[in-house]
């Protein structure tokens, strides 16, 4: 277990305690780094963004972020972390395609924990060889909150093994790791970040790998991405969203049929699942209720994705289910 967080951290709840926080840690990030270059691998999840929006306002371009796109990320997810870090906050961001050498090792690969070793050892391949290409770097910069320090060997751990090479052992600046998931999003607003990158669902770190579930093939991946894209969108119209809400396409077919010109045609297309969980710790999980309204309008446009004839939804609880599909 790591340090513990001091006493005197008061708990961010607002706006004034938020600016406080942000300027003793844009002080201390000055002290640590002093005019050195710190290195980033900026996910465009909550934690990292927001350790960038931080990095970004104390040292500027000092800070090298760097967004490996796996292939594996949601619907314009990358073009975001592009628009907000590079467009809108002036970062020296690095941006590496690295879908098809991620799509490559994966193909074929049906085991999920063997999905999962290979989507975490080619992150860290890519990004250590982008490190190698960089000169001067003396810091890494890391989106560690307090409950990763606390829950090192918690529900989520499991899933995340493996360190850092050596190459990538530089000095650690992690400004946000005393702070609560909550404290960090107060933090983030505050900062500028925009509401769906501040409020946004955990999403697992081998991303939408675990839930192309199987073998993943690229046309299947795709209609995923599509699907969950229409399944964010009609969630987000609710009152109250969910803890976690996507889908996954099980590697399996089943018979659709088209009319073309009066005349029925069976064909084999894939079913889509929506998933929406609630619960606190990721350890049990509930199913709330979901409009019918909203089902159905994410089953009219979902069958509409090439390839799907079918809309399901998990009604699963954790346990027994649990909340990935892999
Ligand atoms: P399960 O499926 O185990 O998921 O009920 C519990 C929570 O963990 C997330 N999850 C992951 N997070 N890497 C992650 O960072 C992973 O490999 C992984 N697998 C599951 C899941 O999204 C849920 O919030």
């Amino acid at each position: 277990m790591g340090e513990l967080r001091p006493e005197s951290l008061e708990r961010i709840t607002n706006e004034t305690l938020a600016n406080a926080f942000i300027d003793e840690q844009v002080a201390e990030i000055r002290k640590q780094v002093g005019d050195k270059k710190v290195l980033l691998a900026l996910s465009g999840g909550v934690d990292s963004s927001v350790v960038a929006a931080l990095l970004i306002k104390a040292i500027g371009k000092q800070l090298v972020c760097v967004h490996v796109n796996h292939g594996l990320l949601r619907k314009g997810e990358p073009e975001q972390v592009i628009e907000v870090f590079k467009n809108q906050m002036d970062a020296n961001l690095i941006y590496v395609d690295a879908v098809d050498r991620f799509l490559d090792k994966l193909a074929g690969v049906s085991d999920p924990e063997k999905k999962r070793k290979i989507i975490g050892a080619e992150f860290i391949n890519v990004f250590a060889e982008e490190a190698a290409k960089l000169d001067g770097i003396s810091f890494l910069a890391q989106g560690t909150i307090y409950p990763d320090i606390l829950e090192s060997d918690g529900v989520k751990a499991h899933h995340n093994v493996g360190g850092l090479p050596e190459s990538l052992q530089f000095a650690l600046v992690e400004p946000v790791k005393f702070l609560y998931k909550d404290e960090v999003r107060v933090v983030g607003k505050v900062l500028g970040l925009p509401d769906n990158m501040v409020y946004r669902q955990p999403f697992p770190g081998p991303g939408l790998g675990v839930r192309c579930v199987g073998a993943i093939t690229r046309d299947r991946l795709e209609a995923l991405r599509e699907a969950d894209a229409i399944v964010r969108e009609e969630i987000e119209k609710l009152p109250e969203t969910p803890w976690q809400y996507f889908c996954a396409i099980p590697d399996i077919q089943s018979t659709g049929i088209k009319y073309v010109n009066g005349k029925g045609e069976r064909y084999m297309g894939w079913a889509v699942v929506m998933r929406a969980v609630n619960t606190t710790d990721a350890v049990a999980a509930t199913v709330p209720e979901i409009p019918f309204k909203s089902l159905c309008a994410m089953r009219d446009k979902i069958v509409q994705i090439p390839g799907v004839n079918r809309f399901l939804w998990d009604m699963s609880e954790k346990p027994v289910a649990t909340i990935e599909w892999e």
